[in-house]
């Protein structure tokens, strides 16, 4: 009886000092203060598990290698991604230094392709990582996933070729083949302005 009384004091106890730390403002949730290593090691662990534990029934399809679904993927990356995970020529961006946790540079390293589609559709909550499953279906979601497999070798050369082509053939596909307004819709070339290119779209 004794230890059930002890037991109780100690969940008040622990739900009054919760609730004081949360009301009395000392957390800051200011973007530019670095966090402690207790959160990011909790934080890091929950989205560990959380995302294991939903990917494992993502199949992906066996066409990841396909040129014409990396050329698709490319055009997509540069004109929403490249801002936030630099693409092949482009060294830094300024959005990129006031995001905590910083966006992963993603010409270092090729995400695995299952875990990467789960992110792109769902995102990160409180990170800064949109989800892009409410505003592109799941086929277009799997040609980023394809063309992030090919970044981290490819050249800025190689990867100026594909977005600016890219481009053109998104726009015949969007508006007939008329190739009016093309300068207008190209995304600008890697490196000359990386976080304009981030944010057109
Ligand atoms: C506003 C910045 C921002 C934009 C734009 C953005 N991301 Fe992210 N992304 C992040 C951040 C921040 C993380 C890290 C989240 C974390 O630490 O859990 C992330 C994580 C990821 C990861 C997981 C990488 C890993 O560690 O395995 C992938 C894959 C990814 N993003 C792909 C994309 C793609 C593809 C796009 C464009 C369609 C995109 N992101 C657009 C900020 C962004």
């Amino acid at each position: 009886m004794r230890f059930i009384g002890a037991f109780i004091l100690w969940i008040i106890v622990f739900i009054v000092a919760g609730a004081v730390f949360v009301w009395s403002g000392v957390w800051n949730v200011a973007a530019d203060q670095p966090d402690s290593f207790l959160v990011r090691a909790v934080v890091g662990a929950t989205r560990g598990y959380s995302i294991e534990r939903r990917v494992h029934d993502i199949q992906p399809p066996s066409n990841l290698n396909d040129a014409a679904m990396v050329k698709e993927g490319a055009m997509h990356y540069a004109e929403m991604c490249s801002g936030c995970h630099l693409a092949p020529g482009m060294d830094d961006s300024e959005i990129r230094h006031g995001l905590n946790p910083k966006p992963p540079n993603l010409t270092r390293f090729a995400p695995e392709p299952a875990e990467a589609f789960w992110i792109i559709k769902h995102g990160i909550k409180m990170t800064g990582m949109p989800a892009w499953g409410p505003t592109h279906d799941d086929q277009k979601i799997w040609t980023m996933v394809a063309y992030l497999q090919k970044q981290p070798k490819m050249s800025a050369a190689e990867y100026q070729q594909l977005t600016a082509n890219a481009a053109q053939e998104h726009e015949q596909e969007d508006h007939g083949a008329t190739g009016m307004n093309s300068s207008m819709q190209r995304p600008m070339p890697a490196g000359t302005n990386a976080p304009a290119s981030a944010s057109t779209h």
